[in-house]
């Protein structure tokens, strides 16, 4: 049950090696437009495809993007029901273009609860890409944080119950080891859109030590230039785990 999550990047170049983002402000771009806010979601989705081709380019491995939260079906149920119609297009639409990209699509998140036409969809280009060996891109929906640390610990409590671990040998590595993607790094770089700043129930425990990234601008105005301003954010910061400057070799940072 042991992952093998880390919290560094091996990337060259103080490139992140896994980038998370909450694409944030789909709503507000379309509102600003005399639109209704679900006319901003398609216009998300082209954002997506741009984003996606740049780590593509940069070997980026790890892409994790939030498309929906566990909370997200609060919202009025003509843009859930929306929400829900543009994944299953978007999945069809995408699938091919991200094959031939050698990208490996994963959902993270409690897929039960979607349509079995949209669980069938998500399996059929998991399965599709599952052998590419590209980016990896991880689309979070109806994800939460909370809801994955606790179907970790519900995993965790029936190996006890089987009597497969005992609950001394519970540790923070088996613990990761039953989260969504226990095989792959931590995100480095942590970006949200939109202007607000807060995790809204992201990867609580997965983004403990990752480098956050706020930027205003809305998530269907973020383009290559505006990653490229994350990415030269992220490359000048010193990440530390808990050591010194010194220790980590960044004297100029010390000093400071
Ligand atoms: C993010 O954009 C997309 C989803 C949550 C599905 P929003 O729809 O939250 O956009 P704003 O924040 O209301 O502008
Ligand atoms: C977070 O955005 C979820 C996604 C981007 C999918 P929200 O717009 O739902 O977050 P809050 O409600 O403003 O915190
Ligand atoms: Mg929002």
């Amino acid at each position: 049950m042991n992952g093998t999550q880390s919290d560094s990047s091996e990337a060259e170049g103080r490139l992140p090696g896994h980038v998370a983002i909450i694409m944030d402000g789909n709503g507000r771009w379309a509102q600003r437009r005399g639109l209704p806010r679900y006319a901003g979601h398609p216009v998300g989705v082209d954002a997506v495809r741009n984003i996606v081709e740049c780590c593509v380019q940069k070997k980026i491995q790890v892409l994790t993007l939030f498309a929906f939260s566990s909370e997200n079906w609060h919202r009025p149920k003509k843009e859930v029901g929306l929400i829900m119609d543009l994944f299953i297009r978007a999945l069809g639409k995408e699938a091919r273009r991200l094959h031939r990209n050698g990208v490996r699509l994963k959902i993270i998140g409690e897929r039960e609860a979607f349509s079995e036409k949209l669980q069938r969809r998500i399996l059929e280009v998991e399965e599709l890409t599952a052998e590419n060996r590209g980016l990896t891109l991880q689309v979070a929906a109806n994800y939460g944080g909370r809801w994955d640390i606790t179907q970790a610990a519900k995993s965790l409590a029936r190996a006890v119950a089987a009597g497969e671990l005992s609950p001394e040998d519970i540790d923070e590595a088996s613990l990761a080891g039953a989260l969504s993607f226990p095989d792959l790094p931590n995100p480095d770089l942590f970006i949200r859109t939109g202007g607000e700043q807060r995790l809204s129930n992201f990867l609580l425990w997965q983004a403990a030590y990752s480098e956050l990234y706020f930027t205003d601008l809305l998530w269907p105005d973020f383009d290559t230039a505006a990653f490229e301003d994350a990415l030269a954010d992220f490359a000048g910061r010193q990440r530390r785990f808990g050591r010194t400057g010194e220790q980590v070799g960044d004297h100029k940072a010390e000093a400071s």
